[in-house]
């Protein structure tokens, strides 16, 4: 079952010294229920971004859905921050090792939406043993760690291949892409399948936020 689409900002290409005002941006556009917030480590991505105290302290001033992205090496240690920080939902990599459905399990036992990600050098095999453990299956359509990369056409299959696995086993996550995903982009991932659509610099730069939301929404 298809979800109805939503644009989901990531502040990341906000201004760091500003996130709040950048939150504030994408809260005031007609349409945006949703914001991304990727969490960065270092490790397991080359860079680094904000941590669980930048999000408690942006959580106050916002009513949009926070959709938080752990690209951590280890984040089954840093879930109930996040969630106590303000967290609606949680999404982690299947790429490092640890307890991944234990942890998807103690997101879901902490009140939150759970999702499953993988770079777009996994193969999409990989998702299967979490597909009825999550609520979103997020496709990273670039290598993570930076924003405004371009996009990888070779991860439209994979999202035509979880959209087919999401009708043929009756799920209904959330498919999710993530990087270079602009009007142009976005629009193919949504052919493909993917309900949910994050943007950082194509949504932040853009002179016309409502009209880009209603475009990738409508
Ligand atoms: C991983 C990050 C970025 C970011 C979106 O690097 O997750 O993909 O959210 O970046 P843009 O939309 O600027 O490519
Ligand atoms: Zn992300």
């Amino acid at each position: 079952m298809a979800n109805r689409p939503l644009v989901a900002p990531s502040i990341l290409a906000g201004n760091h010294a500003h996130l709040a005002d950048s939150l504030s941006v994408a809260e005031s556009t007609p349409g945006i229920e949703w914001i991304h917030l990727d969490i960065m480590d270092g490790h397991f991505v080359p860079n680094l971004s904000f941590g669980p105290q930048t999000v408690k302290d942006l959580r106050p001033g916002s009513n949009l859905f926070f959709d938080v992205h752990l690209m951590l090496d280890n984040p089954h240690l840093y879930i109930e921050a996040f969630i106590e920080a303000g967290a609606q939902n949680v999404t982690i990599h299947t790429e490092p090792d640890y307890p991944h459905l234990d942890t998807l399990a103690k997101i879901r036992q902490l009140g939150v939406g759970c999702g499953i990600c993988i770079n777009p050098g996994t193969p999409v095999e990989d998702l299967k043993p979490f597909l009825e453990h999550v609520d979103l299956v997020l496709l990273m359509t670039v290598q993570p760690g930076f924003g405004g990369q371009s996009f990888r056409e070779d991860v439209l299959p994979k999202i035509e291949t979880v959209a087919r696995w999401r009708e043929e086993q009756g799920y209904s996550w959330r498919i999710e892409v993530d990087g270079g995903v602009n009007l142009e982009t976005g629009l193919r991932c949504k052919q493909a399948g993917a309900d949910t659509f994050v943007a950082g610099t194509a949504f932040f730069k853009h002179s016309d936020k409502a009209a880009f939301t209603q475009t990738l929404q409508g």
